[in-house]
């Protein structure tokens, strides 16, 4: 098996649920490093056996890799996925990918342009639980999925959490509606349009936010947060029955699907290792068949998700720098 040799930009929070999950994977070497921060990127080696630490953003992209994982804010996600690919390295990158729909273009055409592979992280479809429950939906079914619902707010992150500040691409609905975009295009397909109201903080982003979206083949009613809390299930309903996707439903572990007529069934399959390992190990999956693109988290999947964000973050009059 060809061993995919990974090197990580921005060694925060989500690089170290990212080292957390390729010890779950076959087949990969987490070769090299960068971090702005060089002692926090050193530690980030020294705690994951990472064995280089790369001077700049070059030196890291002229290394032996065959992929980047980006792991910085929004705000700087473009510009280094865009040296990334030109630099030759398959790129998968946090959610959201992009600040809005222009730049996850520019994105994609550089991708084509380079002949490389591009995914946004999206762990939710790669979760056991979540292929489980698509496996059983065919066998017994609820009938085409018509209306989704979910949500999540969170008031207890800290002032200095990068979802607070606007030049980070901050917000509720940049921070947790990546995951509710992905669940009403994955039940619902392609999106009509969106409707949006909110509210906006003081810091210029947006702390409440309730969107509807209307898809293809149904509606999704949506909502993020940041000042007040907000913890449940995800519903997926259909004419036969209903199932609920429960908490936290953007790392599903649990499923209880409602039929009509009473019928209950439940499903659970818990993740292992954090859970990043499952999209990680597609993506290498991809890389070693020579593909450009997943079928699971498309571009156009990434593109649906950049309009649905956008279009309801500047309905609330949310714009960052450079806007
Ligand atoms: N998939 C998931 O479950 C999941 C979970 C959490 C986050 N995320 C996503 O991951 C991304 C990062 O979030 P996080 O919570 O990991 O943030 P974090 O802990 O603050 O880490 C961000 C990293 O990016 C670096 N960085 C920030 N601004 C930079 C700049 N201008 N140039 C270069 N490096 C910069 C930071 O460096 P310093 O240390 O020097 O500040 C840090 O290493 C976001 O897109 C978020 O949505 C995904």
């Amino acid at each position: 098996m060809q061993v995919i040799r990974w090197g990580v930009v921005g060694p925060g929070r989500a690089a170290a649920r990212f080292a957390q999950g390729l010890q779950g994977v076959d087949g990969v070497a987490l070769a090299a490093v960068w971090g702005r921060n060089r002692e926090r990127a050193q530690e980030y080696a020294a705690r994951f056996g990472v064995a280089e630490v790369a001077g700049t953003l070059g030196e890291l992209f002229a290394s032996d890799l065959d992929a980047v994982y980006v792991a910085t804010h929004p705000d700087t996600h473009a510009k280094i996925c865009l040296e990334a690919l030109a630099a030759g390295k398959h790129v998968m990158c946090e959610k959201p990918a992009a600040l809005n729909v222009r730049q996850l273009e520019k994105i994609l055409a550089t991708a084509r342009e380079h002949d490389r592979l591009f995914m946004e992280a999206m762990k939710p479809p790669f979760f056991p639980l979540y292929r489980k429950l698509r496996e059983h939906l065919v066998g017994d079914p609820i009938g085409a999925v018509g209306f989704v619902r979910a949500g999540h707010a969170d008031a207890t992150l800290p002032p200095e959490y990068p979802l607070n500040f606007p030049e980070l691409g901050g917000g509720g609905i940049m921070g947790i509606g990546p995951y509710e975009a992905f669940l009403a295009l994955d039940w619902l397909g392609e999106l009509k349009r969106v409707q949006t109201m909110g509210r906006v903080g003081a810091a210029g982003v947006d702390t409440l936010a309730l969107f509807q979206t209307e898809h293809e083949r149904g509606m999704a009613q949506l909502h993020t947060g940041l000042d007040l809390l907000s913890r449940g299930d995800a519903l997926l309903c259909g004419p036969g029955g209903y199932v609920s996707l429960h908490a936290n439903w953007w790392n599903p572990m649990r499923a209880t699907i409602h039929y009509i007529g009473g019928r209950v069934v439940t499903l659970h399959e818990p993740f292992s290792h954090g859970g990043f390992n499952y999209e990680t190990a597609h993506f290498c999956g991809l890389i070693r068949e020579g593909l450009r693109e997943s079928s699971v988290i498309t571009h156009a999947m990434s593109l649906g998700m950049a309009r649905m964000l956008e279009e309801a973050r500047t309905a609330l009059g949310v714009r960052f720098p450079g806007e």
